[in-house]
């Protein structure tokens, strides 16, 4: 056979995993090419759709001789552009959505092993299946795969309890860059045997390695239920709210998610069969969780001696409490819809930041005069899981203008946005990583020691540079 160059590397890889697991050509590739937005596209030499853990390891091991770099794609949900090729129609894209076998259910160790292209709703069916609950929770969760919200280290709305998919990964399976494949898939709670370095390829955006499998923790269902949403003055309220709620609540607070007008409003427009709770028009609103394993006297008591204290104290000026799972999935669909409605209006710059809690109101003060400055009526689609302090400050254009005159912008207004959060000491990815895009901003904002580390690591592991290269590190 020949040997592996670029050029002959699609022969060599239709060779090794048939010809069917290999598309060429922009009819076949394009689906994988960009990402869900519209906002990244790239071309890729070839897509290859591996269905086993020793299939990818192939896959590595031909593009590393023929020194052609690989981008891991899941389910390709991604914020930032990390799992989309670049334009050089040189990349492989190694798309994981071949991988979907549920391996193994440990309920007495809380415990669940899947392939990496496994979506996180399947998890959850299958924790179901088990009396058992797996608390990721994301908007995109009927699409997104596990190695992607490992490789992202995914937070969304179950953070507040649960942690982030970090604290919820047990054991990982990877295939490193020189095509070994490292066997962690351990289901213990505790092993102090050295480095963890699992976590090394969690939020690594598949830098450092391809996720072929997973062992997450599971946790008892917590099927009695209690969501409110709550009209709020200002954003002060909410932080406020926040920390009575948690005095009233304590752990069954199971998320906390703020809304501005400006996100609802797009929802209201955009999405069939949304509905305005509340007869008139709230700058902010609150959506509140509390759950508890089968206590649904005591959240009802939790909620109105909550909320009541809330009226009380001028934090909340209206309120809504789910009487049915149609109603509860009504007030999740207004938050969780706002991803897809600011979509459907245009381009967005979106902004993950987080601050600390306390800083919240006064740094959203700060950052709308900023934006404000540079770009007079951009509209600030802010919302987030403000009990993590982390907001979606997501801007699109200004209402009757063109998407050129934001796109034109993004550069001053993305920096406007930074230099306030650097500022408050937050973060400028909470929890969407930095893929292609936030990769200049972490080098012009975060600490260069802690760069220089990063820089060390990817080199340890990836001395060739072939893993999704530009992704995370300029
Ligand atoms: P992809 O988009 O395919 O890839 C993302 C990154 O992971 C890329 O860098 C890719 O190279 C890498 N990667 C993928 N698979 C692997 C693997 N097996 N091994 C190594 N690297 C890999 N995110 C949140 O954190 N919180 C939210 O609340 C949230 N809400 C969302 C709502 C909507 C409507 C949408 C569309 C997205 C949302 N997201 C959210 C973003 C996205 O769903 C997450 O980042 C998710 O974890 C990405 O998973 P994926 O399988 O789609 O990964
Ligand atoms: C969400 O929480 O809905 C997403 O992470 C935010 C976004 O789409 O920007
Ligand atoms: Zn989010």
């Amino acid at each position: 056979m020949n040997p592996t160059t670029p050029d002959t590397l699609v022969e060599h890889l239709r060779g090794a995993l048939g010809p069917t697991a290999v598309l060429t050509g922009p009819e076949d590739t394009d689906g994988y090419t960009a990402d869900w937005r519209g906002a990244y596209r790239g071309a890729a030499l070839a897509v290859v759709r591996p269905g086993s853990t020793d299939e990818v390891a192939t896959v590595v091991r031909l593009c590393r001789k023929a020194g052609v770099s690989i981008v891991p794609q899941g389910g390709n949900t991604g914020m930032c552009g990390g799992g989309v090729p670049d334009a050089s129609a040189t990349q492989v894209v190694l798309s994981t959505t071949r991988m979907r076998r549920v391996r193994e259910v440990d309920p007495a160790n809380d415990a669940i092993t899947v392939d990496a292209g496994v979506t996180l709703d399947a998890v959850h069916e299958a924790a179901r299946a088990h009396g058992r609950m797996f608390p990721l929770t994301l908007g995109s969760q009927g699409s997104c795969t596990i190695g992607g919200n490992v490789a992202t280290n995914a937070g969304g709305a179950g953070v507040l309890r649960y942690g982030m998919m970090r604290d919820l990964v047990l054991g990982l399976e990877v295939v490193l860059p020189d095509g070994q494949v490292w066997d962690g898939l351990r289901g213990l709670r505790k092993d102090n045997t050295g480095y963890d370095l699992k976590q090394l390829f969690v939020g690594a955006e598949g830098t450092l390695g391809i996720v072929t499998a997973a062992v997450l923790r599971l946790f008892p269902e917590t099927p009695a239920r209690a969501t409110v949403w709550v009209a709020l003055p200002d954003l002060g309220a909410g932080v406020a709210l926040l920390e009575l709620l948690k005095k009233h609540a304590g752990p069954r607070l199971g998320a906390y998610e703020l809304v501005s007008r400006t996100a609802l409003d797009l929802v209201l427009e955009h999405t069939v069969g949304a509905h305005d709770p509340f007869g008139q028009s709230h700058p902010w609103y609150g959506l509140i969780e509390l759950e508890d394993a089968d206590d649904a006297a005591r959240l009802e008591e939790v909620v109105e001696a909550g909320v009541g204290a809330a009226f009380e104290q001028e934090l909340v000026t209206d309120a809504v409490v789910a009487g049915s799972p149609a109603q509860r999935a009504a007030l999740w669909g207004l938050r969780e819809g706002i991803s897809e409605a600011q979509n459907a209006v245009g381009a967005s710059l979106k902004q993950d930041v987080s601050v600390p809690i306390s800083s919240l109101a006064a740094f959203t003060a700060d950052v709308d005069a900023a934006v404000e400055a540079v770009l007079p009526g951009v509209r600030r689609v802010t919302y987030g899981h403000v009990g993590d302090g982390n907001l979606h400050y997501n801007l699109s254009k200004p209402d009757g203008a063109d998407d050129a005159g934001l796109l034109d912008a993004s550069d001053a207004l993305t920096k406007a946005v930074y230099d306030v959060v650097a500022a408050y000491d937050g973060s400028l990815s909470a929890e969407h990583g930095l893929g292609r895009t936030k990769t200049a901003a972490a080098a012009a904002y975060k600490d260069p020691v802690e760069l220089a580390l990063m820089r060390t690591v990817k080199a340890a592991l990836d001395p060739a540079g072939t893993m999704n290269p530009g992704v995370l590190l300029a």
